[in-house]
């Protein structure tokens, strides 16, 4: 259908994604001890399917939640500026925080979050990504962990999207030139 006929390759395959994000639930029990019951930080839309697959490693308690920041205008002379559009239902004041993004770019929505959440006093704030784009970075963010290291090309499917599709492609791709360019 048309959908899968505008990747014009896989990046990163299903299986792939599946065996990583395995490995990183096991870092992350590793990590963190029932009596820490971390709260997960999925930074909506695209870590939605990443936070989805990854709790189901998890065998730490823990608690989710939910935030979503508005874009600031990618591939634009960007002012850095971004807002919250949604923002956690729990206080974390003292709580063990672990923000789940889809993808590292530039680090700015990044920076913006961790930022905003230590003014809010929690114990401990750490960063999961699927993603990091190096090549794109502005911004320095310690990654605390890292699925894969992504080539500087626009990357779609598993959560991230191109125009709010193909989110739900089950692998990360690249698509064709023609559907970037909205042909
Ligand atoms: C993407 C991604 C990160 C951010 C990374 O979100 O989910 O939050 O961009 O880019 P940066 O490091 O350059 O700031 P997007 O704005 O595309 O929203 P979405 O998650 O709702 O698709």
């Amino acid at each position: 259908m048309g959908l899968y006929e505008d990747v014009e390759r896989v990046l990163i395959s299903e299986a792939e994604l599946k065996a990583r994000v395995a490995e990183l639930g096991a870092q992350i029990n590793a990590l963190y001890s029932d009596e820490d019951r971390p709260l997960l930080v999925c930074v909506l839309k695209g870590a939605f399917i990443f936070l989805a697959d990854l709790v189901r490693h998890l065998r730490i308690r823990h608690e989710i939640d939910f935030m979503e920041i508005s874009s600031y205008g990618k591939g634009t002379a960007s002012s850095g500026v971004v807002r919250i559009l949604l923002d956690l239902e729990q206080n974390i004041e003292g709580r063990h925080v672990l923000v789940v993004e889809d993808i590292v770019d530039s680090g700015r929505t990044l920076d913006y979050i961790t930022r905003n959440l230590r003014t809010r006093g929690p114990a401990s704030l750490r960063v999961c990504t699927l993603l990091s784009k190096p090549a794109r970075r502005e911004i320095d963010i310690p990654l605390d962990f890292v699925g894969f290291e992504v080539p500087n090309e626009f990357v779609a499917g598993y959560g991230l999207d191109f125009a709010e599709e193909y989110r739900n492609l089950p692998f990360i791709g690249v698509l064709k030139a023609s559907v970037m360019a909205g042909l």
